[in-house]
C-alpha cells in the first residue's frame, strides 16, 4: 500500500529557541529564504504526497496564514508587474492540501500524534517532525515510504549519532538484517549515555500504521511527564515488528540555535543566488 497521508506535529512551544518562538512558531524560523516547515511539506510532495495535516496549538495561525492565500500582497505583485514573485506567492498556496487541527493540551508528542487519529483513517501515513530538516538526493520520507511498500510495516528514519548526543534522541536497540535496515528489538526515549542501547537515534522522520493511535491511548506519561511517540512505538513492537531504516541525507535540527545556525549556513551555501557570494564572504571572515 502506498503511503498518501503525511502527519508534521508543529505544537510545541519551541522552548530551546526562546525569545524568538515567544509569538512566532519555531517552525516558521526562515532558513535563507523559507521558513523551515516549507521545506518539510517540499519533502512530502517530492515524494509524492499531498494530503497533509499540520497539528498546531496556539499561537501557531502564523502557519496555516502561511500556506492560505494572500489576496492583498497578491494583487500589489500583480499591479506592480512583479510576475516572478507573484507566481511564487500562489504556488505556495496551492502547493498541497494542508489541514489543520489543535492539540489543546501540550501532552507530548504521542498525544499529538494521536490528534491525527481521524484524518489518517485506515492507511499508512509519514511522520515528519518540524524542527528535523533533511537534506537528500531522495527526499528521506520517500526512501522510508519505499522501505514501507517492502515490509508494510512501521519504519523509523534513523542515523548514528555520537555517544555523547544519545542523551537528545529516541535510541533503538536493532538487529542489522539488510545493509541499511534493523529489526527493532527495543526503543528507549532520552536515555542517559550509560543506558542507551546503542547510538542509532530517531531522527524526526516516520512511516507509521493506523495501530500506533491505540498504542497511544494505553502509553502513560514517560520522559518530562509527556505522553511520547517512541514509548507507545515500544509497546506496538512488542506486538509487531519494527523496522528501523538508516536513511541517506543529513538532517538539521533547527529547533536548536546551533542546529539552526549550521543549517542556514549550509543551505545558503546551496542556494544558486547565493552561494558565490556568501562563500567568499565566509572566506574573508574566518
Ligand atoms: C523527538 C522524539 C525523539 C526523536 C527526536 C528527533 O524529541 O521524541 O525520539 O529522537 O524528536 O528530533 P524532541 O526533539 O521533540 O524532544
Amino acid at each position: 500500500m502506498k503511503v498518501k497521508k503525511a502527519v508534521i506535529p508543529a505544537a510545541g512551544f519551541g522552548t530551546r529557541f526562546l525569545p524568538a518562538t515567544k509569538s512566532t512558531p519555531k517552525e516558521m524560523l526562515t532558513i535563507v529564504d523559507k521558513p523551515a516547515i516549507h521545506y518539510n511539506v517540499e519533502e512530502l510532495i517530492e515524494a509524492g504526497i499531498e494530503d497533509i495535516l499540520i497539528i498546531i496549538g496556539r499561537n501557531k495561525e502564523d502557519i496555516a496564514n502561511y500556506f492560505d492565500r494572500s489576496p492583498e500582497l497578491e494583487l500589489f505583485l500583480k499591479e506592480n508587474g512583479k510576475e516572478e514573485l507573484l507566481e511564487l506567492t500562489e504556488r505556495i498556496s496551492n502547493m498541497a492540501n494542508i489541514h489543520y487541527v489543535r492539540q489543546k493540551d501540550a501532552k507530548g508528542l504521542g498525544h499529538a500524534v494521536h490528534c491525527a487519529k481521524t484524518f489518517v483513517g485506515d492507511e499508512p501515513f509519514a511522520l515528519l517532525l518540524g524542527d528535523d530538516l533533511v537534506y537528500a538526493t531522495t527526499p528521506c520520507i520517500k526512501q522510508l515510504a519505499d522501505m514501507y511498500e517492502t515490509y508494510e510495516s512501521t519504519i523509523i528514519g534513523v542515523q548514528n549519532v555520537d555517544k555523547s548526543q544519545v542523551n537528545k534522541y529516541g535510541i533503538i536497540d536493532g538487529l542489522k538484517v539488510g545493509e541499511n535496515l534493523y529489526e527493532v528489538k527495543d526503543l528507549v526515549e532520552k536515555p542517559s549515555i550509560e543506558e542507551a542501547p546503542s547510538n542509532i537515534a530517531i531522527m524526526g522522520r516516520y512511516i507509521l500504521t493506523p495501530d500506533i493511535f491505540h498504542m497511544i491511548e494505553e502509553t502513560p506519561p514517560g520522559k518530562n511527564g509527556e505522553i511520547q511517540l517512541t514509548d507507545a512505538l515500544r509497546r506496538l513492537n512488542q506486538q509487531k515488528e519494527i523496522y528501523a531504516y538508516l536513511f541517506d541525507g543529513k538532517r538539521y535540527d533547527t529547533g536548536d540555535k546551533l542546529g539552526y545556525l549550521i543549517a542556514t549556513v549550509e543551505y545558503a551555501l546551496r542556494n544558486e543566488e547565493l552561494s558565490e557570494d556568501f562563500r567568499s564572504y565566509l572566506k574573508k571572515l574566518l
